[in-house]
């Protein structure tokens, strides 16, 4: 299978040394790339700035700014069987990137603009036969707001977890994977590399059914 996975954060520039980010590690993409190299995957990964080693044999895309990784998801995206999208894209950047460095003053207004949703756009695109998984990441009502993702960006999978494994190398925190046709399998106290492998497994499930 072809398959797409993205990683890691996005940064929204400023001026040309500051930055608007968040603290994704880019791990479970990369472990999930990985997993899927190692299955015999053609693996493309797009990623933006984390500090990962490079995957062997893995067609790996570096971007740092959401509007990039869109432009290069976009491409892409037309020739794959699957897309798993868990890069923590920024929702916003600044309207206006200063060229020169702003000067230090007291208070300032920054003004945003909300960056497009990549997911929603690509999976407004797809294919009968395309798989299309997604992530949510919520700090209260967990399954609810996941389940009104998965609707409202059109997915086949979405993987909701709490803020409380962000960021981190552990998962501590409650973790579900729910399928749009009603599905769920709880994944809370399973490792990153856990994760990774069940989800390349469900992957496999899907592709074996709709080539039935
Ligand atoms: O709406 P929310 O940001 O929680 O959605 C999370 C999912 O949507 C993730 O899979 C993330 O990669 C994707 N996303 C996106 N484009 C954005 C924001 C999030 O593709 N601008």
């Amino acid at each position: 299978m072809n398959i797409l996975i993205t990683a890691g954060p996005t940064r929204e520039f400023i001026d040309p040394v500051r930055f608007i980010s968040n603290p994704a590690t880019g791990r479970l993409g990369y472990l999930i790339a990985r997993k899927a190299k190692k299955k015999g995957h053609n693996v493309f990964f797009v990623v933006g700035p984390c500090h990962l080693p490079p995957l062997k044999g893995v067609k790996t895309i570096e971007v740092v700014s959401a509007v990039e990784m869109k432009r290069e998801v976009e491409k892409l995206f037309p020739s794959m069987d699957v897309l798993v999208m868990t890069a923590a894209v920024s929702d916003w950047r600044p309207a206006k990137k200063s060229s020169k460095k702003i000067k230090i003053k007291k208070r300032w207004t920054l003004k945003l603009v909300p960056n497009p949703d990549i997911l929603k756009f690509v999976s407004g695109k797809k294919r009968k036969n395309q798989l299309v998984i997604g992530f949510a990441l919520e700090s209260t009502s967990i399954l609810k707001n996941a389940r009104e993702k998965l609707r409202k960006k059109k997915l086949d999978i979405i993987i909701a977890n709490t803020v409380k494994n962000f960021g981190t190398s552990q998962n501590t925190g409650k973790i579900f994977m729910l399928y749009s046709d009603g599905k769920m399998i709880n994944l809370s106290g399973y490792s990153k590399e856990k994760i990774s492998t069940l989800l390349i497994k469900e992957i496999e499930k899907w592709k074996e059914k709709v080539m039935c």
